[in-house]
């Protein structure tokens, strides 16, 4: 018997990032997440990822609080799907299952997204969150021209999409850095990257903690705040 669990001890984490995402298990998570967050439509998962994405922006809105309940349902999300929730969170998943690839696309990315929010980026997050949703409702038609060059420049050259995708991030960044300074251009670079969902497909491309435009400032930043630097260098590591 022991000799059985050993086994299977070895095969289960020799399989460990090739875990399936069990239908029925992710269907009960989102009902769950979608509770937390007191979301009453019964489509409001990777059917209609832009009714769940609506309805979390109008969180992000109400100012940290708003952020906080996210987070809450998004980490419980996170744990109710345990070891399944790589699997869970690949487009592929959804496609296979006949979803459409643009709203499997933009129900991963939408979670890749709060996951970045919420833990890979939450410190940036919650200390300048009244920044960060004052141009997410300021800029929100900027923001959206930055999404629509990006489809477009997709759409006409598809071999383009890391050279897409690196303008979409320096888009986004730009309309963030001026009112709130090169921490949050970063955290907004870095969202946008993790929401692209590009990492096996531009490999290369990443955030530097200032937009190109701008040498110097990365120092002063460093300077300023050394703890800060810190967090920031071991998460870009860990991101290798
Ligand atoms: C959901 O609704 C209940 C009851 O009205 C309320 O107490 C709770 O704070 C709401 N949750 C969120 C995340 O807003």
């Amino acid at each position: 018997m022991r000799k059985i669990l050993l086994f299977f001890a070895i095969f289960g984490f020799s399989l460990g990032s090739s875990q399936l995402c069990i239908s029925k298990t992710l269907t009960f998570c989102q009902y769950g997440f979608n509770q937390n967050l007191n979301i009453t439509s019964a489509t409001a998962d990777w059917t209609n990822p832009g009714t769940l994405s609506f309805i979390i922006r109008s969180y992000y809105l109400q100012g940290i609080d708003g952020l906080l309940s996210v987070c809450n349902a998004r980490q419980q999300f996170d744990q109710c799907l345990g070891d399944q929730y790589d699997a869970c969170m690949s487009r592929l998943n959804f496609i296979t299952d006949g979803e459409s690839p643009a709203d499997a696309t933009a129900y991963v990315s939408l979670f890749k997204t709060m996951e970045f929010d919420c833990d890979g980026g939450f410190i940036q997050s919650s200390r300048n969150w009244g920044c960060i949703a004052a141009v997410l409702q300021t800029h929100d038609q900027q923001l959206n021209d930055c999404r629509k060059q990006y489809d477009a420049e997709i759409l006409k050259t598809p071999s383009s999409l890391c050279q897409a995708s690196a303008d979409f991030e320096t888009c986004v960044r730009s309309q963030y850095s001026a009112t709130c300074g090169p921490e949050v251009s970063w955290w907004a670079c870095e969202r946008t990257r993790r929401g692209l969902l590009i990492d096996s497909d531009c490999p290369s491309d990443s955030c530097s903690l200032v937009a190109q435009e701008a040498p110097g400032s990365a120092k002063s930043v460093f300077q300023r705040e050394p703890e800060v630097a810190h967090v920031i260098r071991s998460i870009l590591e860990q991101k290798d």
